[in-house]
């Protein structure tokens, strides 16, 4: 991880709008007063406005502050920006009390303050991209966030990836889901995007994702790297959601790699982790440091899980005189490769047998 994030979170600060709505909090514990503005937080009178600070020249800074440019004007009269709920989505389930909200609106507006079954919470900091926290009751909870109304379950401590909840009518369920928040949320929604006339624009994703993560086309130590095609291209979101999904590592496809890729024949020999659907026991969804994003290359790979593969057919060294291994029968290191026998992921053949077994034989033995 390359870090950015020192710069995004200082933004965020100079965007803060400090909440001043303590009276409207129905606060269980106030604050005792005696706490607040002890005197020594306030500059000694004497220290203020020394005559050797004010310089003329400084004349211009007020006029300009004074005079709002003619097209802000109108803004009070203006209906108020619409706000875009990004997190939570309706019927999200939360096994903690505390629930992130992160919103956006087009411009800049007042306040705006989260309804929380019925009563006001704290407001979101930011003026565009917004974002903030809200307190949940275990059960059912109403959340109301620019006029939009969310439905949120919590269950303290909870382990599940859904719940289901009856809708009071008839045979309906609600189904409520837990979701797995990109921590890139929490430094804001800039790192990614730009207000364009208004309008949230995404980043290029190959500049904002490697801002933060490693760049996968570049390998370590100046080594070969074989890029999957969509990785090059940079798109990111063909796999992953950017903000946050149900499944692990912000996946967004149902169906994984086969969401692209045709899946293979069902007959004769599947490899068992093909059929499993471990595609990545062998695939790096990335880059790999062998072609086709292979996590390793040649016999090493099938050596990785077959420890001890049949003896024979290791040697290309013959001691009998019906049989004769061609030289252009692939090798790896003096040993026949593996894929010169068996293909990897699905054969109409037995033991995964790259050809029929009496044109396979036959390239050797003759019998
Ligand atoms: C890690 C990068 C990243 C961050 C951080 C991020 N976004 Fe996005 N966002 C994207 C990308 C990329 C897309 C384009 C989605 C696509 O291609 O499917 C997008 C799309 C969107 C969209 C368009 C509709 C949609 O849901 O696809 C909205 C709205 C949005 N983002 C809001 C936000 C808000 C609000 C924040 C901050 C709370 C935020 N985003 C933070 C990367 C990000
Ligand atoms: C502002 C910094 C930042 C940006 C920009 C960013 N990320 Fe992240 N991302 C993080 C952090 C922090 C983590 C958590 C630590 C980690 O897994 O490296 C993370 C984790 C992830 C994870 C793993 C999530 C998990 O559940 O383990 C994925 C996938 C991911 N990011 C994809 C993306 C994509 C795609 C983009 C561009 C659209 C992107 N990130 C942009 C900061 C960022
Ligand atoms: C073909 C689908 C696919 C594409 C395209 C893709 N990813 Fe991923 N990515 C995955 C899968 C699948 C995983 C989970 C890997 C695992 O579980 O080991 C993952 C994991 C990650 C992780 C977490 C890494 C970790 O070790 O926890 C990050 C970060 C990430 N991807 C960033 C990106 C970025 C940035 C891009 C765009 C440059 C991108 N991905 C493009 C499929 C994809
Ligand atoms: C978002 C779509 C998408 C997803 C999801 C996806 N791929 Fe791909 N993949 C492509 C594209 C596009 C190509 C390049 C065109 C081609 O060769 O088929 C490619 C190429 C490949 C290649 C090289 C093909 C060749 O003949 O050189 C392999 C291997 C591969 N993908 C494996 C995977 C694996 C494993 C996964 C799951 C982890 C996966 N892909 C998920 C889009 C995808
Ligand atoms: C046991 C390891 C292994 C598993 C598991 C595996 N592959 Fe492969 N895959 C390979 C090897 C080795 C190649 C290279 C074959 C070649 O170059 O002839 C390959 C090649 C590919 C190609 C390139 C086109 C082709 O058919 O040669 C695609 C696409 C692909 N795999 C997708 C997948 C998908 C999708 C899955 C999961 C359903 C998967 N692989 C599971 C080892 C594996
Ligand atoms: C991720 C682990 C894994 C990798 C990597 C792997 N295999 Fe397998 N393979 C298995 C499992 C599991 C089985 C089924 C159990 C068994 O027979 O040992 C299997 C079975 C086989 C079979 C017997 C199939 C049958 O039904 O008769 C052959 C042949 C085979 N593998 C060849 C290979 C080759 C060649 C490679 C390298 C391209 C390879 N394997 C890589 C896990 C793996
Ligand atoms: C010259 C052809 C040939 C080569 C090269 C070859 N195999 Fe085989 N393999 C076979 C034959 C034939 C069988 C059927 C069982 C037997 O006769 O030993 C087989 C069976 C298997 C099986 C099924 C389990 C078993 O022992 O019956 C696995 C797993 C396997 N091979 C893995 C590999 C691996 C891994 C490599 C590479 C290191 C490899 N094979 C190289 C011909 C080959
Ligand atoms: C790439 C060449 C090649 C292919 C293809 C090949 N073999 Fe072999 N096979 C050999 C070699 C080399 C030996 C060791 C012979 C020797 O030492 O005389 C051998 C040995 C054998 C033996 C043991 C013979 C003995 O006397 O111990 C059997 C059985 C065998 N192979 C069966 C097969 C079958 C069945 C196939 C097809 C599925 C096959 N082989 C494909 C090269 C091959």
């Amino acid at each position: 991880m390359r870090s950015r994030r020192a710069g995004v979170v200082l933004l965020f600060a100079a965007l803060l709008v400090v909440p001043a709505r303590a009276a409207e909090a129905p606060s269980p514990a106030p604050a005792p007063t005696a706490v607040q503005a002890p005197a020594a937080v306030q500059a000694p009178p004497a220290v203020q406005a020394p005559t050797a600070a004010p310089a003329p020249t400084t004349v211009q800074a007020p006029t300009d502050a004074q005079a709002p440019p003619a097209d802000r004007a109108p803004i009070a009269a203006q209906a108020p920006p619409e706000v875009h709920v990004l997190y939570p989505p309706d019927l999200t389930f939360s096994s903690e009390p505390k629930l992130k909200v992160f919103a956006f609106r087009g411009s800049k507006g007042d306040p705006v303050l989260p309804v929380v079954n019925g009563k006001e919470a704290d407001p979101l900091e930011g003026e565009t991209f917004l974002k903030g926290e809200v307190s949940l009751v275990a059960g059912l909870n109403l959340l109301r966030v620019g006029g939009v109304d969310l439905r949120v379950f919590v269950l303290p401590n909870a382990i599940m990836g859904s719940f289901r909840f009856p809708s009071g009518k008839e045979g309906e369920e609600l189904v409520f889901r837990a979701y797995r928040l990109h921590p890139a949320l929490d430094d804001g929604c800039d790192g990614c995007h730009t207000l364009d006339g208004g309008k949230l624009k995404a980043k290029d994703q190959k500049e904002a994702c490697y801002a933060c993560h490693n760049d996968f086309t570049k390998a370590e130590g100046g080594k070969q790297v074989f890029v999957h095609a969509p990785v090059a291209s940079g798109e990111c979101t063909g796999c992953h959601d950017p903000h946050f999904a149900t499944r692990p590592k912000l996946q967004r496809l149902e169906k994984g790699c086969l969401e692209c890729h045709d899946p293979f024949p069902t007959t004769g020999t599947v490899h068992r982790p093909v059929g499993n659907g471990e595609c990545m026991a062998c695939h790096n969804p990335h880059a790999g440091p062998a072609k086709k994003q292979l996590v390793r290359p040649g016999n090493a790979l099938c050596l990785g899980c077959h420890k001890e593969p049949h003896t024979r057919h290791r040697s290309s060294s013959v001691l009998g005189t019906m049989t004769r291994v061609p030289d252009d029968f692939p090798r790896e290191a003096g040993e026949l490769a593996c894929a010169g026998c068996h293909v990897p992921h699905q054969s109409p053949d037995a033991r995964l047998f790259a050809k029929p077994q009496a044109v396979l034989c036959k390239i050797c033995h003759q019998i």
